[in-house]
């Protein structure tokens, strides 16, 4: 077997930049935890100097993650924050790290000729001068140091050679490569990293990492290219989700790696049965739906309608099949569970399914279980898994969903009643009228919670086949509201706009509508300070 090539997930930093990924701190440890079980090796846990809160949600994973190892591994992972290159974002990196038993204080600096000009307003000396100082700084509290020359992609080669091989001597021990904007080919980014492999002083005592996004598709591409050119480290997002058209994704390069060992005679330590269930988690968390035909995790990528195709897989699997289903986590939607299982069986084909209950948490688990089963009849693994990570993944309860009643159809206007208990557990009752009987709900709803919004995503889907199936609805929110512009971002340096997912799962739609809809409005009101999740 060949190198292992190290899995840099930076889902809940640049992956969280994207709109409308907004996590809470609850749901970003949760996720940093699933991401230690899947077997990353490092972590980026955010960008510390963004705000307070961001600031505490990595220290939270540092403490909680970053020093528990995983089953099957020998070390927690390596717990990573991002820096601007300046002495405020160091110190508030290395305030939210320390507490992680392996911290990294990753920052970075743009070496592009317009970004030097236009964004930097600095000249290639001052960028040489800063990145020695900055890293020199960094060093200072920590020994593992990344830094990446921002917009490496339409930098100067030469230039990155005089500015990696000046990191390289202040201390930092892993250059990450950039192509921050998408632009780089195949072709291109490979000889990119082979001039840096090859001239850059120093370049064999440290780790070369590639960084890509995704505007002209070619992220994977470009990805596998760096690392067939020496990269040892990629930095990657579950679902590819990041700034525009995203990341790198994880799975791609993973399965990548895994299925085509003959093409590149490397692996990772990732455990790929995990991809599935996770990438799963990260879509409900962030509200952001995962295309149907995304590769690895979509919901058609498993899936062979056409005739002719499930022909040949009847005859043999390999025929249109290159990896199987289960090497990734898809599970059968085997009939495992009905109205008769009791709670002991309940509770045990959760753990073979990854999730430990109790107590509570077993008790709300199982009776949602039961209703469902009341209204299915058939309750397959998938909809345990949708059931539970919308019961567990919802840490944010300021308003709840005591009740609603709907009326719909062509005689009369379409019309929601609406029971939500506040935080202080009194119960506040509303009646609206809509264009449907999810306008209806939304509406009702907000004339008691009353935080002025506007509904940037709507969408539904099916958790299995079937009439009888349970719907997944996710939404996301943009406040009305300028407080919300709250965290810094770390390459415009702007202060940005928050946009706020949220996720129901129920048989019933329009239950699960108003149940996300709830759930993002409760992450708003988080937001703005009034309430602790
Ligand atoms: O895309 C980019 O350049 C980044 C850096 C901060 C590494 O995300
Ligand atoms: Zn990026």
């Amino acid at each position: 077997m060949g190198d292992i090539v190290k899995i840099f997930d930076t889902t809940l930093r640049d992956g969280e930049q994207s709109p409308g990924a907004t996590l809470s701190s609850a749901e970003k440890l949760k996720i940093a935890r699933n991401l230690s079980r899947l077997g990353v090796d490092i972590m980026e846990a955010g960008f510390p100097a963004a705000s307070p809160d961001d600031l505490e949600a990595v220290k939270q994973i540092a403490i909680h993650v970053g020093n528990d190892v995983p089953e099957g591994r020998t070390e927690p992972p390596v717990i990573c924050g991002l820096a601007r290159a300046v002495k405020r974002d160091i110190d508030k990196c290395w305030e939210a790290v320390q507490h992680a038993k392996h911290p990294r204080i990753h920052t970075f600096l743009a070496t592009s000729p317009i970004h030097m000009q236009h964004k930097l307003r600095m000249d290639p000396e001052e960028v040489v001068d800063k990145v020695k100082e900055m890293v020199t700084y960094a060093k200072s509290f920590c020994d593992d140091i990344e830094f990446s020359p921002e917009d490496a992609g339409r930098s100067q080669p030469e230039f990155l050679y005089l500015v990696l091989g000046e990191a390289i001597k202040a201390g930092a021990t892993t250059l990450n490569i950039p192509d921050t904007v998408g632009y780089q080919t195949p072709e291109g980014f490979g000889t990119l990293i082979k001039g840096i492999m090859e001239n850059t002083p120093g370049i064999e005592n440290v780790t070369v990492s590639v960084h890509c996004h995704n505007d002209l598709g070619m992220a994977t591409a470009n990805t596998m290219a760096g690392v067939m050119n020496g990269a040892r480290q990629v930095e990657v997002t579950i679902n590819g989700i990041g700034e525009r058209a995203g990341n790198t994704s994880l799975e791609e390069v993973v399965m990548a790696m895994k299925t085509r060992g003959d093409a590149y005679d490397l692996d990772t330590n990732i455990d790929t049965t995990q991809l599935i269930p996770l990438s799963r988690q990260v879509s409900r968390f962030t509200g952001m739906a995962v295309q149907a035909n995304k590769a690895i995790v979509g919901e058609n990528a498993f899936a062979h309608e056409a005739g002719i195709h499930q022909d040949g897989m009847l005859k043999n699997e390999e025929t249109y099949e290159i990896m199987r289903p289960e090497t990734v986590g898809l599970l059968k939607s085997e009939l495992v569970l009905g109205k008769h299982s009791g709670r002991h069986a309940f509770k045990v084909r959760m753990a073979e399914l990854g999730y430990e209950l109790d107590g509570d948490l077993l008790n709300d688990a199982f009776s949602k279980f039961k209703r469902v089963a009341d209204a299915k009849k058939v309750v397959t693994d998938t909809d345990l898994i949708a059931l539970v990570d919308d019961q567990m993944m919802r840490p944010t309860r300021i308003y709840r969903l005591d009740g609603m009643q709907v009326t719909c159809g062509t005689i009369d206007m379409p019309t929601a009643s609406v029971r939500l208990i506040d935080p202080d557990n009194n119960p506040h009752l509303a009646v609206a009228i809509g264009t449907g009987p999810v306008d209806a709900a939304f509406k009702a709803i907000d004339s008691i919670v009353q935080v002025p919004n506007s509904l940037e995503e709507y969408v539904v889907r099916a958790v299995t086949d079937g009439i009888d199936a349970i719907g997944e609805v996710t939404v996301r929110l943009e406040s009305a509201d300028d407080k919300f512009k709250l965290r810094t971002d770390p390459q415009s340096g702007l202060k940005r706009a928050r946009s706020f997912g949220g996720h129901g799962a129920e048989t019933d739609i329009v239950v699960a509508s108003a149940k996300a809809y709830l759930a993002a409005l409760n992450k708003m009101l988080v937001a703005s300070g009034k309430f602790e999740a």
